[in-house]
């Protein structure tokens, strides 16, 4: 007659064989480490999901699913340069991406938002022109917020209608960001940048500070 000790420790050895097969069966493993990365590949997804929500950054809907899940990305020669200067420590904290209409620029910034985990801002080149004329409170906690972002993204600068006021922000901006990373996209080359913003006291800080990428890839847009 089997008595309540043997009972128990026939199932607690029993229990102990199934703890064992359980994490030592190599496909439960496989299976809870795929589990394991299929969350924290969810998580990220989320998060840069959130984080180009967080700007109203709006993308054509294909690229917007690619950004998120960084698959699927085209190499562009912008998107390689913002992957570097993402990652290298020795950059340059200020890169701007210089190229015709359509070859990528946008996107490779949306990328750089969307893999970006601290503070950031983005503003358009007419938006930052509104921001910095005038010293409304919305406009002052605007600037200090563009000011003060770990990562800036000024996107399509030379559409602003005033060059000269562009000039002023940008020497304002970059004495206080030489700490901060701001990438800046623009559809003029890098001689033509610098000449519609032709001051030296700018020239001078964009010597010292930024790396221009000349992206020559074509219009991708509506390509498949
Ligand atoms: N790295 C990329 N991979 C795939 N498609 C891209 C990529 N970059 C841009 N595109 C496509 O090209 C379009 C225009 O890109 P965008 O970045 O807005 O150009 P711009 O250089 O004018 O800022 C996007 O809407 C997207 O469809
Ligand atoms: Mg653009």
């Amino acid at each position: 007659m089997t008595t309540g000790p043997t009972r128990l420790g026939s199932s607690l050895s029993e229990a102990l064989g199934r703890l064992e097969h359980a994490i030592f069966d190599p496909t439960r493993v496989e299976e809870n480490e795929r589990l394991a990365r299929e969350h924290e590949e969810s998580d990220q997804r989320a998060k840069r999901r959130e984080r180009l929500d967080a700007l109203g950054i709006e993308l054509e809907k294909n690229t917007h699913r690619q950004v998120i899940s960084n698959t699927g990305l085209k190499n562009t020669t912008s998107l390689v340069a913002v992957q570097r200067w993402l990652t290298s420590q020795s950059n340059y904290p200020m890169a701007v991406l210089t190229g015709n209409r359509g070859c990528g620029k946008s996107v490779a910034a949306a990328y750089v938002v969307a893999n970006w985990d601290r503070s950031a801002a983005w503003s358009s080149a007419p938006d930052l022109i509104r921001v910095f004329t005038g010293n409304f409170g919305d406009q002052l906690k605007r600037q200090d917020t563009l000011k003060r972002a770990r990562l800036l993204v000024l996107d399509d600068v030379g559409t602003e209608g005033d060059a000269v006021r562009m000039t002023a922000t940008l020497i304002e901006l970059l004495d206080e960001r030489k700490q901060r990373k701001t990438l800046i996209t623009t559809n003029l080359s890098k001689e033509a940048f610098l000449e519609r913003y032709a001051d030296e006291r700018l020239h001078s800080r964009l010597r010292e500070l930024a790396g221009f990428v000349g992206d020559k890839g074509p219009d991708l847009r509506g390509q498949p």
